[in-house]
């Protein structure tokens, strides 16, 4: 049996890192538990904190059934430390290391790099938690309020996941920077969350959606790029990680779809061919198109900050160092060093838009970006087919990557989604056609009102077509105390 496959769910903790003999770091992490118990239960899900939760728990790391459905109380989930099972003889398999063994302890020289990748990945797992835990007040389902609680308990664990490798592998600051990821808050003015994106609310259920299915992407492209590292403990992290983050991103597409799906056929029922008469529209009480589209533009731009400037040289020293790839960098077939290789980078030069070649090292943030906007294009495309089959003109878009930016190339110029550069004037005047107004915040914060009946949906999203674990449609995914 390779080495990480036996899972000792009986601890505390769950694990198949072999805590029961790792007395230190046990110790370490069982002090750190009721903290994280506390930050829990202070900046976890408002209320719903007694209620019985249909939740899938990981228990193993084969991938053919590694999780259990049942129904938990939500501060009594298991929040387990799963690695991958070792891969043996495993080779660092890019950068100056390249066909080095892989490391299985940190490497002194790239240590504190090392630390900051995990702990700025470690960061982001408990802000959605945060950034998201009103919601449940105001969920369209029982089935969305366990998929929103679900999502929570899962960063809960990823969480975990980053804490492990800090508590095993860094020693006092390990333990320091794991205090830290409970002390800090979404946010918060003084003492917020590293990453712009992970400070901003999410307001609503449209929000929630967009989130799941471009900011929890992002999340998968950073753990697809870490699961590549030649620190063999991240990788392991990581790629366990990545089978809990699909289910994520299939909350988003798919409500995000749900509600497209209502919106079209009640503009249907009632006869309304324009997308853009929004007084119609909202009079059905479904969320209009072009409201949609302002909600996408937010979360894509917001999103597209997390991958950081499009040249860097911290995201080429990682590299080099071995431990930061490229998304599936395995199945790349270049060199995987890069000394002489370039890249197309969209960059701003004297208030224009151009594409310059750069050395391919210095634009890595812009080549996982690029493979994330792949992704993401492919998602929107599913989503423009439920508007076709409406018959209904109106195609939702990808704003250009250069809208709304906050950092990078970009951030210190306004163009509209289409690309087009605006002075400061005009971006005032036209922002509200690009970015959700207060107004469109009201309406759709008027729509928020929970359905907490078995089986039944709020009026402006469709049910889904399955349920979670193949249940029938009235199951009572959350029995609410
Ligand atoms: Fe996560
Ligand atoms: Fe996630």
């Amino acid at each position: 049996m390779p080495e990480g496959m036996h899972v000792d769910y009986d601890g505390l903790i769950p694990n198949n890192v072999g805590l029961a003999q790792d007395l230190r770091v046990r110790k370490a992490l069982e002090t750190w538990h009721p903290g994280y118990i506390d930050w829990w239960k202070e900046m976890g899900p408002v209320g719903f904190q007694e209620s019985l939760v249909y939740l899938r728990t990981a228990i193993g790391v084969d991938p053919t059934g590694w999780a259990v459905f049942d129904y938990v109380k939500m501060p009594e989930y298991k929040w387990g430390i799963l690695l991958a099972p070792k891969v043996e003889g495993r080779k660092i398999p890019f950068g100056r290391h390249k066909g080095e063994p892989a490391w299985q302890e940190v490497p002194g020289e790239y240590r504190a790099m090392l630390r900051r990748l995990i702990v700025v990945q470690g960061d982001t797992e408990p802000a959605s938690v945060e950034q998201q835990r009103h919601l449940g007040a105001t969920a369209p389902s029982l089935y969305d309020l366990r998929n929103l609680f679900q999502v929570n308990v899962e960063e809960g664990r990823h969480l975990w996941q980053m804490v492990y490798l800090l508590q095993k592998y860094f020693g006092a600051d390990g333990r320091e920077e794991a205090e830290a990821l409970l002390e800090r808050r979404s946010g918060d003015a003084d003492r917020p969350r590293i990453l712009g994106a992970f400070n901003e609310a999410t307001p609503d259920w449209l929000s929630f959606f967009m989130f799941t299915f471009f900011t929890d992407r992002d999340g998968k492209m950073q753990l697809e790029a870490l699961a590549q590292s030649g620190f063999d403990p991240l990788s392991r992290s990581c790629r366990f990680m990545l089978t809990e983050e699909a289910h994520h991103m299939f909350v988003g597409a798919t409500g995000v779809q749900r509600i497209l799906q209502r919106t079209v056929s009640a503009m249907n029922e009632a006869g309304i061919e324009d997308p853009y008469d929004v007084e119609a529209v909202r009079r059905l009480g479904v969320i209009d198109l072009p409201v949609i589209q302002k909600k996408l533009n937010l979360h894509f731009s917001l999103t597209l900050d997390l991958f950081g400037n499009e040249i860097s040289t911290n995201a080429a020293n990682a590299f080099e160092a071995g431990l930061k790839g490229r998304y599936r960098e395995d199945k790349l077939t270049d060199d995987h060093q890069l000394h002489n290789a370039t890249y197309p980078v969209l960059r701003c030069v004297s208030g224009r838009i151009v594409e310059e070649q750069v050395p391919a090292l210095s634009a890595l943030n812009m080549r996982l970006r690029d493979d994330y906007v792949r992704e993401v294009e492919a998602g929107v495309a599913r989503w423009n087919q439920v508007i076709a089959k409406g018959n209904i003109n109106f195609k939702l878009k990808l704003p250009h990557v250069a809208f709304n930016r906050a950092i990078g190339e970009f951030s210190t110029i306004h163009v509209d989604p289409d690309g087009n550069i605006l002075d400061d004037a005009a971006w005032a005047a036209r922002k509200s056609e690009f970015l959700p107004s207060s107004d469109d915040g009201a309406y759709i914060a008027d729509l928020m009102k929970p359905m907490f009946e078995r089986g039944r949906y709020a009026g402006w999203i469709a049910p889904p077509r399955v349920g979670i674990d193949n249940k029938p449609g009235d199951f009572e995914y959350v029995r609410i105390v």
